[in-house]
Formats: C-alpha cells, sequence, structure tokens
C-alpha cells in the first residue's frame, strides 16, 4: 500500500519538474516502481531523470523509455505488470539473467508499441499468456531456453509483422495451433521466417494446413518433441525453406514424395524417427548440404542415385536406414564431402572411394555392413587427416593384419583460438590471457549453431571467419571488445562452441558494455558467417563488474525526493519566468531562420515549382514521412552515421524508401540544401542511388531515396549481411559501381567528382546490382567551356584509406582522385580487408606482395579466402586495371570510362556477359554453390533490420 501511495506522489512531483526532467513522469514511475522489485539493477539508476542522465540499459526517444537492454546483468525479481505502463517501449531485452522467474504478466499484451521481445535463457515458468496475440507490431520474439509450459497460445498467429519466433528448449506441450474459422493459428504468419520450436514436449500430429505455398519460412525446427503422425506434403509448397529439422519426433508413415521440390534446403534432418516407405528421392534438393535421415524404417533399398549427384553434399548421415548393394564410387568425389556415416545397414560388395575423391572428406564410418573387400590405392589415403571405419564387416573379419580402417577409432577435432602473433602471458587469479595476450576477465557463453551446413569441426577456417566476424561486428557498433577466443568445439544435439569474450581498454566488462554484448547475440544483430545456420547463445553470469554491488537503496532516495518537493515550488516559479523568456527567444530565432530560407515562401500545393528546379523528385510533408516510418520508430532505423539517422519507410503505393534525416548538428543551410536536392534530382542512372524527393522545414532536413535491399558492399564483404559473394559477383559489382561514377564524371550535368568513394557507399539492390550512394561531400566539377573540365581548390574531405594521396597534398580535387579511391575499392573486393586494418593500409600491402611473375601474382595471403578457392578468371587483369587506379599521379590513373571497358573485357574472359542482369540473390544459388563455403541465408539480412541496436540515447 506504501508504495502505491508514494508512486502517485512521485508522480505528482515529477509533473511540477516536467520543465527540468527529460523523462516522461510516468516511465520514471514505471522505472522507479521497478526498482522497488529488481536487485542489481546498475548502479547509475539514480536520481529522477532516466533520459537525461543516461541510465544504463534505458534507450529513449525524445522524453519516453523506448527500449529496455538489461541482459545479462544477473538482474533479480520478476516480471513486472507495470512494465506496459510505458506505452512507447519499442525493446525488452531481460535475456540470461537466469535468476529472473515467474511467468509473463498477461498485461504485456497491453505494450502496443513492442517490436523485440526477448527474453531468452532466463528462468521463466508458467504459460505463455494468449494477450501475447495482441502485441501487433511485434517482430522478433524470443523466449528459447526457459521453463515455459502449456501450449503455445493460438493468437501467436495474429502477429502478422513477426519475423522471428523462437520457442525453443521449453517444456512447452499440446498440439501446433493452426487456424480453423476465426480462431487464429500459425498458418497465419506468411511473413515470418523462423519457426523455432525444438527441445519442447509438443505432441499430436502436424496439421496439414500449417504449411501453405503463402509461407516465406527459411527455418522449420521441431527437432526433439513427441510429434506422431506423418510429414505433411504441404510442407513441399514452401518454396523457400532452407533448414529443415524434424528430427527426433515419433513421425511415421512416408515421406512426402514433393519434398522433393525444397530446392533451397540447405540442412534436412529426419532422423530418429519411424519413417517408412522407400528412402525419398531427394534428387531436386541442389543445394542439399547436411543431410541426417538415420535411424528411421526406410523399406530396404539400394543407394539412391542422388548419393551422386548432390553437389552441394557436406554430410551424409543414413545409419541404420536398411541401405544395401554396393556404395557408388561417384559419391566420394562430390568437392565438398566431408563426412559419411552408413553404419548399421547391409550394404555389401567392394568399398572404393575412388582416386579423385573431395579433399575435404574426413570419415567414412561404414561399421557394420557386409563390404567384402576395400580398394586401396597407390599411395593410400592419408589416415591422418580421413578415417575409414569398417569395423564389422567382412572385409575386417577375414583380414589378418589390422589394417587401420579395421580399428575403431574416435575422431579428435579440437579447437581453440591461438595468440594473435603475441606470447600469451601468465595471468593472476581467474584472469585469462586474451588473444592478444592480455589478461583480462571474459565474458563466456555458448554459442549454439541449431543446423550448421557443415560437419568437419576442426576445420580451422571456419572459426577464423566467425571469429573475425564477431570482433568486426562488435566494434562496429562501437562496443568495448577487443577479441573473441572460441574453443571447444562439440555436437550434441546442435554445434556448440565456447566462446570468450574478451574487454578492450580495461581488463572487464562494466554493466552496460556486457548487456550491449549480450543483446547484440539475443536479438541476432551478430549475424556469423552464414554457413553456420540459425544459432543462438547463452551467457554465463558475469560477476567482475567493476562498480561496487547496489543495494537500490529505494526507501532513503523516495525520502530525499519527497523532502526536495517543498522547495520545489519555490524553484517552479523561477522556472515559469526562465520558461516565458525561453520561448520569446525562440519566436525570435525562428523569424530570423526564415529570413533566409529560399523555401519560406515556397507552396509545394500550389504547384508552383519554381524555387526548387527538381527533375522527378518531390517535396514530402514531415507528416507523410512520419507515418510511413511509423513516426520514425527504432524499428524502421536501418543505418546511422556523422550525418545523422537513416530509416526506411514504405510509401502509400507500397513502394520502399530510404530516409537520411540529418541531425541537428549536421543541418547545412537552406541554400545549400536546395543545391544538393537539385544536384541530385537531375542524377538518374541505374547505377547511381535516385533520389525520389526530401523533405524541408520545422527544423528537419531529409533526403529521400529509393531503397536499395541488400545493404552496402562493405556488409556484404564482412560478412556482416549473409550474402555470400563470389568472383562473379564481385566482378559485376565492380562494374557496376565502376558505371555509376563513370556516369557522374562523364554524363552527368554538371558532372560530378563523387570524393567519397568507399565500400560503405555501395549499396546493392536485390539483384546485386551495385549503386553509388551518399552525395555528401560530393562537388559539381567547373564546366568553364562545355566538356572542359578543370580542377577545383576546395578543403580536403575524404575517409581516410581511401582518400588520393595526390589530392591530400596539393587540395587539387579532379575526378582521378575518385578513381584512386575506386582502386582501393577493387583491392578491398579482391581481400575484403578495410583498406586500413590493424595500422596496415591496404595499398602498401598489395604492393610489397605483388610478384607478377608468380601465380596468382602472389597474393594467396591477401585475397580473401572465400574466392581464393575458386577459380578467379582474369584474376591478373583485375589487379592490373587496379594498381593503374593506384598510381601515385594523377594523370597516370585511367579515367573512370577506362576502368569501366577494361571490366567488362576481365568480364568477357572470365565468360559472363556483363550486359546481363543477374538473377534475384535469394534465387541465384546455383551459380553461388560452386565454391566451398555455400551460401544459405541470403534473404536474411535486410529484413532483420527490424532489429533495435543496444540502449540508443537521442540527443534532445
Ligand atoms: C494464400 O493467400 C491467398 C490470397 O492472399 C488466399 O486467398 C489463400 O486462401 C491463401 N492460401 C492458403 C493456403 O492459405
Ligand atoms: C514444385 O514447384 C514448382 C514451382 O514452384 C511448382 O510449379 C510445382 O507444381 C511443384 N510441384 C509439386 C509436386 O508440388
Ligand atoms: C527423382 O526426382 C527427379 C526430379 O527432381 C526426377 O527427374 C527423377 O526421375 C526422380 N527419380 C526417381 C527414381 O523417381
Ligand atoms: C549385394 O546385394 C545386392 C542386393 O541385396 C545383391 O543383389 C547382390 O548380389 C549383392 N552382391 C554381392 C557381391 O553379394
Amino acid at each position: 500500500m506504501g508504495s502505491r501511495v508514494l508512486v502517485f506522489l512521485l508522480i505528482l512531483y515529477v509533473h511540477v519538474f516536467d520543465t527540468i526532467s527529460q523523462t516522461d513522469p510516468n516511465d520514471f514511475a514505471v522505472l522507479k516502481s521497478l526498482m522497488d522489485i529488481w536487485e542489481n539493477l546498475p548502479p547509475n539508476w539514480k536520481g529522477f531523470d532516466p533520459c537525461g542522465s543516461n541510465w544504463d540499459g534505458i534507450g529513449c526517444t525524445k522524453s519516453r523509455v523506448t527500449s529496455i537492454t538489461l541482459a545479462n546483468v544477473d538482474l533479480k525479481g520478476q516480471l513486472s505488470s507495470d512494465i506496459p505502463s510505458l506505452t512507447e517501449l519499442g525493446m525488452l531485452d531481460l535475456s540470461y539473467n537466469k535468476r529472473l522467474t515467474g511467468s509473463i504478466p498477461r498485461s504485456f499484451g497491453d505494450l502496443k508499441k513492442l517490436t523485440n521481445l526477448i527474453l531468452v535463457g532466463c528462468g521463466l515458468t508458467g504459460p505463455i499468456p494468449d494477450t501475447i496475440g495482441s502485441l501487433q507490431r511485434l517482430i522478433y520474439l524470443s523466449l528459447n531456453s526457459n521453463s515455459f509450459s502449456g501450449p503455445i497460445p493460438a493468437s501467436i498467429g495474429n502477429l502478422s509483422n513477426l519475423y522471428w519466433l523462437d520457442l525453443a528448449d521449453n517444456k512447452l506441450d499440446g498440439t501446433i495451433p493452426v487456424s480453423h474459422g476465426t480462431t487464429p493459428g500459425l498458418d497465419n504468419l506468411v511473413n515470418t521466417k523462423h519457426f523455432h520450436f525444438g527441445q519442447n514436449e509438443l505432441s499430436g500430429t502436424i496439421p496439414p494446413n500449417l504449411f501453405s505455398s503463402n509461407m516465406t519460412l527459411i527455418h522449420v525446427l521441431f527437432e526433439s518433441n513427441q510429434l506422431t503422425g506423418s510429414l505433411p506434403s504441404t510442407l513441399g509448397l514452401v518454396q523457400t525453406l532452407e533448414a529443415v529439422r524434424f528430427d527426433r519426433n515419433q513421425l511415421s508413415g512416408p515421406v512426402p514424395s514433393n519434398i522433393n521440390n525444397l530446392t533451397n534446403v540447405n540442412e534436412l534432418f529426419l532422423s530418429n524417427n519411424r519413417l517408412t516407405g522407400l528412402v525419398p528421392n531427394l534428387t531436386g534438393m541442389i543445394l542439399l548440404q547436411y543431410l541426417d535421415m538415420s535411424n528411421n524404417s526406410f523399406d530396404a533399398s539400394d543407394a539412391p542415385s542422388w548419393f551422386s549427384t548432390l553437389q552441394s553434399l557436406t554430410t551424409l548421415m543414413m545409419d541404420s536406414t536398411q541401405l544395401r548393394g554396393h556404395v557408388p564410387v561417384d559419391l566420394f568425389s562430390l568437392s565438398n564431402l566431408q563426412t559419411v556415416v552408413l553404419r548399421n545397414n547391409r550394404l555389401n560388395g567392394t568399398l572404393d572411394i575412388g582416386t579423385s575423391y573431395s579433399n575435404q572428406l574426413q570419415l567414412i564410418n561404414l561399421q557394420n555392413n557386409l563390404i567384402d573387400a576395400f580398394t586401396e590405392r597407390v599411395g593410400g589415403y592419408n589416415a591422418d587427416s580421413m578415417t575409414i571405419i569398417l569395423v564389422s564387416n567382412p572385409v575386417c573379419e577375414e583380414s589378418g593384419e589390422a589394417k587401420s580402417y579395421c580399428m575403431l577409432s574416435k575422431l579428435n577435432s579440437s579447437y581453440s583460438t591461438p595468440p594473435n602473433n603475441c606470447i600469451p602471458i601468465q595471468c593472476s587469479s581467474d584472469q585469462i590471457s586474451s588473444p592478444t595476450c592480455q589478461c583480462a576477465y571474459p565474458y563466456t557463453g555458448t554459442l549454439f549453431f541449431r543446423a550448421p551446413s557443415f560437419s568437419d569441426l576442426g576445420n580451422t577456417t571456419n572459426y577464423v571467419a566467425l571469429q573475425n566476424s564477431m570482433v568486426d561486428s562488435f566494434q562496429s557498433h562501437q562496443l568495448p571488445v577487443d577479441s573473441v577466443s572460441l574453443s571447444n568445439p562439440r555436437k550434441n544435439n546442435y554445434l556448440e562452441l565456447s566462446l570468450d569474450i574478451f574487454p578492450s581498454g580495461q581488463n572487464y566488462f562494466n554493466r552496460s558494455g556486457i548487456s550491449q554484448v549480450a543483446n547484440m547475440l539475443s536479438n541476432q544483430t551478430l549475424k556469423p558467417p552464414s554457413w553456420f545456420g540459425p544459432y543462438f547463445f547463452i551467457g554465463e553470469q558475469y560477476n567482475k563488474f567493476s562498480e561496487a554491488a547496489t543495494g537500490s537503496n529505494n526507501s532513503s532516495s523516495i525520502g530525499i525526493i519527497i523532502g526536495a518537493t517543498v522547495g520545489g515550488c519555490v524553484l517552479l516559479l523561477l522556472l515559469l519566468l526562465a520558461g516565458v523568456y525561453a520561448f520569446r527567444q525562440k519566436k525570435r530565432a525562428q523569424r530570423a531562420t526564415e529570413k533566409n530560407n529560399p523555401f519560406a515562401h515556397w507552396d509545394p500545393d500550389k504547384g508552383s515549382g519554381s524555387i526548387p528546379q527538381l527533375k522527378g523528385a518531390r517535396n514530402f510533408s514531415f507528416e507523410e514521412l512520419k507515418k510511413c516510418t511509423q513516426n520514425f520508430s527504432e524499428a524502421n532505423e536501418i543505418g546511422s552515421g556523422g550525418y545523422g539517422k537513416v530509416y526506411r519507410g514504405t510509401l502509400p503505393s507500397g513502394q520502399l524508401i530510404a530516409i537520411k534525416r540529418a541531425q541537428q548538428e549536421s543541418m547545412q543551410g537552406a541554400l545549400e540544401f536546395k543545391t544538393e536536392i537539385e544536384l541530385l534530382s537531375r542524377v538518374h542512372h541505374k547505377n547511381v542511388v535516385s533520389l525520389v524527393g526530401f523533405c524541408y522545414g520545422r527544423g528537419e532536413e531529409m533526403l529521400i531515396y529509393e531503397y536499395v535491399p541488400n545493404g552496402s558492399l562493405k556488409d556484404c564483404l564482412s560478412g556482416k549481411s549473409g550474402i555470400r559473394l563470389d568472383w562473379t559477383r564481385r566482378l559485376k559489382v565492380t562494374l557496376g559501381a565502376a558505371r555509376g561514377l563513370a556516369y557522374l564524371h562523364e554524363l552527368a550535368d554538371p558532372p560530378i567528382i563523387h570524393r567519397d568513394i568507399k565500400s560503405n557507399n555501395i549499396l546493392l539492390d536485390e539483384r546485386l546490382n551495385a549503386k553509388v550512394s551518399d552525395f555528401g561531400l560530393s562537388k559539381p566539377m567547373g564546366d568553364n567551356e562545355k566538356g572542359q573540365v578543370t580542377h577545383i581548390t576546395t578543403q580536403v574531405k575524404g575517409t581516410m584509406g581511401y582518400l588520393d594521396p595526390e589530392y591530400y597534398m596539393t587540395q587539387q580535387l579532379t575526378e582521378k582522385s575518385d578513381v584512386y579511391s575506386f582502386g582501393v575499392l577493387m583491392l578491398e573486393l579482391i581481400t575484403a580487408r578495410r583498406p586500413i586494418e590493424r595500422g596496415k593500409y591496404i595499398v602498401r600491402e598489395v604492393r610489397m606482395a605483388m610478384d607478377k611473375t608468380k601465380d596468382l601474382y602472389n597474393l594467396h595471403e591477401i585475397v580473401d579466402p572465400v574466392i581464393v578457392l575458386g577459380v578467379l578468371k582474369g584474376f591478373e587483369k583485375f589487379m592490373d586495371i587496379a594498381m593503374r587506379c593506384l598510381e601515385e599521379s594523377g594523370v597516370d590513373r585511367p579515367t573512370m570510362g577506362e576502368v569501366v571497358k577494361e571490366i567488362e573485357n576481365i568480364m568477357q574472359i572470365a565468360g559472363l556477359n556483363p550486359n546481363v542482369e543477374s538473377a534475384t540473390t535469394s534465387a541465384s544459388y546455383e551459380e553461388v554453390s560452386k565454391g566451398s563455403f555455400l551460401h544459405p541465408y541470403n534473404s536474411e539480412a535486410f529484413e532483420y533490420s527490424g532489429a533495435i541496436e543496444p540502449s540508443k540515447i537521442e540527443p534532445q
């Protein structure tokens, strides 16, 4: 009772002080009530202005609390039914707090603005309330790894915006809800990409209407439940599927034949069921990499023909599946093959792995079959890198001498991140030496990969790629991470990896550091290389925070505040006076700016287009943009930088747009803004991002561009966006970017020098057409006589690493400075390294290593491992042109027009038609699947930008 009264007094008090607190009083009161019931809150939860004084874990927009991110801070308590009073809350992430117990209050259904609800790995119990179906904005729902019980609420079917649904690893029971009549069901979730329901106690049959051709699922994971009946044939209608797990259930009956129609599937797990009938025909699953159908009751059959045709196959597991006849030799020449397990069958004849077997082959286990001979070739196979097991076959029973393949041996695949060119140090107490050889308290946990596409756990390249992508992601989100270390890969139901994350700057993480790092993992902001497949993370408790342990000491702080109320009344009068004064000043300032505003008297509604001279770009009102970005919600934020933020929006016509909204500090004067939009509106080329319109006024400057779905080239190269760029694609991207830039230099009127060519500013559309973007620094070239372009002297601007040294020295800008930056970009495309990485300048590194007399110009070490294994047709010519772009003196560099011609030549050498559009990213698997690391979850990267970044605090 007492606490209610106090909260009421607080609200009253804070209303009075509204003028000096930046936080909405109701929101403050809710947080204050959380302080009463939660232990171990961040020590800086003090005072009464969470937004203004940046409370750890609290994100605000204007005065409203929009996110709570308190992951892995050992929060203790229960979910409060007061939380829904935070009516603007968009993200709630309380993952990895094992002492957060109790159930989800029904009132959570009132969180109308919630987009991300993330409660992974807590101690939560009880049923998931059906009110969850009222969260209309929800995009991301992760409740996995708790102890929730009861059925999956059918109302989840109402969440039409849901992208990610993870209820795995709980104690959910009952049947899978599907719609009937007016009752919703999971089949209504046509926009959802992820169904993760594994490791529960779901029972009953899989309803046929759970799946339809309207769905866009990419991961359907129902492993380790108690499902019965047969696999419905409707599963074969979900063309988008990439990973499918129904293993470890009690499914019976035949596998529907149209499963063969799922041509995008990479991982298929049907093992440990009671499936009958013939082994299914999987010839059509041309991208299949990992297949496990072990332990079923199929009819006896010969090895199916697809054993030798599925070119992407890494792993074939068909233990106890009644196979007979002989093992085709062609199986072993599938070039990505790593593991073949065909134990406990009736395979007979001679085992011959041929001479051209996959160099990744690691294990062939044919234990307990009827093999009576093994063809040993001259030189044999290398028993150190490959294990063959023929124990309990006639060949082993008869042979007197102990052949290595007649012994059971256990694969020993270990890995542990080695020190990075340094000598590990002996650390005191429980600190650990990091990969960069510093003693620190790492944040530790376990990564679980639910359906990886590979089975060779000893392949270092995979782990190195994972480490690098993690460090890059953390650092690009400005989190205090120095390095990460992976160790102890092990395969249980999932592939598990121990993860240690080391802090930078100091030898421990503080609370907000841990929470933000944990949030990147719980919210899937961190994307491992695509071939690792879907993952989740469980963090361990971290108790090395620097700050003294916090008792939130509520009663005394409330006492102080109430005491202050009396004094506050006097202050109030002063504040009122100050307010009136400020208001007058503001009016005065407004009048002054209007005078200098070229838009001031321009009324777009009167159709008098006379002031801004725009071709094809229109003027948007603030309200219009507000509406199409859901009030510039964080969920729609797709980027940010020094200039401000970029939002995604949808126009009423359905057209997607990207809105670049300048923040106060980076706004330009009206005249400059007008010049810029006039310039941009004249630029129209397939390889240049086009301006759709602008919004000016009311303290806003926004540029509206076409939306380019696949993000920046930088994200692609770093593996962040999950799109694999093979050599062919890289050539296409280079050509597109070169054409865009050549257009700006040679055909735009007036010609434009971009001044900031870099991989960040090359965007990729759904067909991976490159589009040059971001003209923030661009300059029209002075055209004194038609076409006669001279240089301009300017203050040097650009991005370190890409900057033309000649321009830097002379301050004279010519289009050849862009050519230099383009040369750097070409090296970046070859190496997937940033221009300056760990203090090394890419141009210098390449120049030093390059030896034209050698194969690949002696650049094996530097070329991106992702492409170096493939055939790089035209590589040398590509390097030649890149190095010409990087000549010291501008006059020695080619023009962009020449660069375009050279690259077109290279493409012809590589057997590609430079003028043919590539297929959409989601459809072009075939082309991609030839390398050793294959694609998977392409479509994911962008749809995901709905996920919110850790606690963002917008300046007022
Ligand atoms: C698929 O969508 C169409 C149109 O939106 C609808 O008419 C149809 O009933 C849906 N089919 C299924 C199987 O849900
Ligand atoms: C397989 O998919 C194709 C294309 O999506 C479709 O036209 C065809 O009817 C499907 N076949 C079966 C057996 O479902
Ligand atoms: C298997 O499916 C393919 C189509 O993907 C078909 O061409 C082939 O005839 C089928 N094989 C058998 C044995 O049914
Ligand atoms: C192997 O098994 C097949 C089918 O069971 C049988 O037809 C064949 O004769 C056997 N071959 C040998 C060499 O035993």
